[in-house]
């Protein structure tokens, strides 16, 4: 596969799912694109999760400012996205609804602060119905509540990059893992 039809997208607002992205990228190259929103979320923790929870509950699809370029050449969509509120944030539900993956190969990746990918995954099955979905990989990330932000850097991050790379090995995305 020529990395030129890999797609990296992710959201990250602590930069630690951007970690796990670069890793990927590092491994099997291709277009890294960080999710930006016409209107950001608020600098303050509590204010974003309150915003986020409304959000879930309306269905809200926050309008991105980021805009990907011929989405149709790319063979491979690596999708990467936080936990929050359990759930798949809604920039990134914002991004499967506008953007057309039928026939793509999806590949989604996952932080979150030790609670698991919540339905995330799920989700993306959920809005992507015509795609060959494989298996995803979540890494514990960090936890803004508690002033943890950016934690897969130094040791942790070449420990992730050992569990990156047999998850990329076990998808048959890399030959080796050494
Ligand atoms: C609004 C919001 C809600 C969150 N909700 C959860 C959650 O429900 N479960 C969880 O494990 N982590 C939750 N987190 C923590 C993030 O998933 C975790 O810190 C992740 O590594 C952040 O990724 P980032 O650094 O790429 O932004 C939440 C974070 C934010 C900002």
């Amino acid at each position: 596969m020529s990395s030129n039809k890999i797609l990296i997208v992710y959201l990250s607002r602590t930069y630690n799912t951007k970690a796990i992205a670069q890793i990927i990228q590092k491994n099997v190259g291709g277009q890294l694109i960080s999710l930006e929103l016409e209107k950001p979320y608020p600098e303050n923790y509590q204010a974003t999760v309150q915003q986020v929870v409304k959000e879930n509950e309306t269905g809200y699809l926050p309008p991105l400012k980021t805009k990907v370029d011929s989405i149709e050449k790319y063979e491979i969509i690596f999708l990467g996205f936080p936990t929050w509120d359990m759930q798949m944030p809604p920039p990134m539900k914002s991004f499967l609804h506008q953007y057309n993956l039928a026939g793509k190969t999806i590949i989604p990746f996952n932080t979150n602060a030790g609670y698991g990918v919540g339905s995330g995954f799920q989700t993306v099955k959920g809005l992507c119905p015509k795609s060959k979905i494989l298996e995803g990989f979540e890494i514990r990330g960090g936890l803004e509540r508690d002033g943890q932000y950016l934690v897969i850097k130094g040791e942790k991050a070449r420990e992730a990059e050992t569990e990156v790379k047999k998850w990329l090995h076990k998808i048959k995305l890399i030959k080796e893992t050494l």
